[in-house]
């Protein structure tokens, strides 16, 4: 997947501080929830999986209904009753493929935000709100063809990724997939990096990712072995060079970008100057972009 390749891909991000125990997780097979039941949701989702990556970052994973059909990339809403009684909705991309039998998301905690200050207390067996609506930018639909796919990430902006790189259509689109993501600190990465990983192992890609997916991951703010903003390794060509790729424009790539409004904003300039032009559901075309939170 990623062998062969210099500097920030194929070298695991160095911890300075291993944790002792890795991310605790909880699965409703082995644990029953410590919280009585909430009342019956409107569009109730069961939590059947939940696990804590770092003290402002978890993924969990809810049963699917039934009759949800989505695309891989798209984002649904979901959330809990507020204290009024009325549903607290946030957007969220669903991390897992469309082919998945569970829906998986990852999600920051802020401490005072109205939604996750509470969802990270979520336990299997408890219920979410999942309204079954789900749409959005970051689909295979909203591109034309091309040789080669980016996936640029930051934050928890790899998480419409989390289900594209698991979907073989990517495979079937494109001869190279490329995901990039960059997070202030190395325990960050490690939910894209795990999953990468487990990635070779699945019985159903396994063999469609070996040698097309190729991984870069990349810190800002503590060391690792691939420091700096992904747009400043743009810039300045490494990110390119690091890869073996040699051109990159209209006529073969394509992106999907997905961080902040900051970050985006730098993307587009980036990839439009390269030619790429903004694609959409209606007009497909080289690149595409969704906020992976608004703020
Ligand atoms: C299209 C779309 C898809 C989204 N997908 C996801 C997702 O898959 N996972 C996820 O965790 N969030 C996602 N979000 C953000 C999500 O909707 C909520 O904002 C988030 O769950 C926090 O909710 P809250 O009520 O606790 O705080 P809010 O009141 O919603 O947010 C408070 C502040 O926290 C910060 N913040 C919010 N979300 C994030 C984030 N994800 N990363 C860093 N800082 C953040 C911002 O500064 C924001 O102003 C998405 C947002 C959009 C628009
Ligand atoms: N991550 C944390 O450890 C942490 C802890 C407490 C609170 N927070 C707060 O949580 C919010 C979100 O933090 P976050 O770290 O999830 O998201 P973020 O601020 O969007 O940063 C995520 C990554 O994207 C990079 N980035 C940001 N803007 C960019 C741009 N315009 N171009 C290229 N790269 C860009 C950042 O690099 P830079 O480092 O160079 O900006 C960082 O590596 C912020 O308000 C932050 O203050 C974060």
């Amino acid at each position: 997947m990623d062998q062969g390749l210099p500097l920030c891909t194929g070298v695991p991000p160095q911890r300075p501080d291993p944790p002792d125990e890795g991310p605790e997780t909880v699965t409703q097979t082995t644990t029953e929830p410590d919280t009585p039941r909430a009342p019956a949701l409107p569009d109730a989702a069961t939590v059947t999986e939940v696990r804590h990556w770092t003290d402002r970052l978890f993924s969990f994973k809810v049963e699917r209904p039934r009759s949800l059909r989505f695309r891989s990339g798209e984002f649904v809403m979901i959330g809990l009753l507020g204290d009024t009684g009325k549903p607290l909705l946030r957007a969220y991309s669903i991390a897992s493929p469309a082919w998945a039998d569970e829906l998986e998301f990852y999600s920051i905690k802020v401490p005072d935000g109205p939604l996750t200050s509470r969802l990270q207390h979520i336990r299997p067996g408890d219920q979410i709100i999942l309204r079954p609506k789900p749409v959005g930018t970051l689909v295979h639909d909203a591109l034309l063809p091309g040789k080669r796919i980016w996936f640029f990430a930051t934050g928890t902006g790899i998480a419409p990724f989390a289900s594209l790189i698991r979907d073989p259509q990517t495979y079937e689109d494109y001869d190279e997939v490329y995901l990039t993501h960059t997070c202030r600190d190395v325990a960050e990465l490690d939910y894209g990096r795990e999953l990468v990983d487990s990635l070779r192992e699945d019985p159903l890609i396994g063999e469609m990712v070996e040698g097309k997916l190729f991984y870069y991951p990349t810190t800002t703010r503590e060391e690792s072995p691939c420091m700096g903003r992904i747009t400043t390794r743009m810039e300045d060509g490494r990110l390119f060079s690091d890869l073996g790729v040699e051109s990159f424009g209209p006529e073969t790539d394509r992106a999907m970008v997905c961080g902040s409004l900051a970050f985006n904003t730098d993307m587009k300039a980036l990839l439009e100057g390269a030619g790429l032009r903004e694609g959409a559901n209606s007009e497909p075309a080289e690149y595409v972009v969704e906020k992976a939170f608004v703020g």
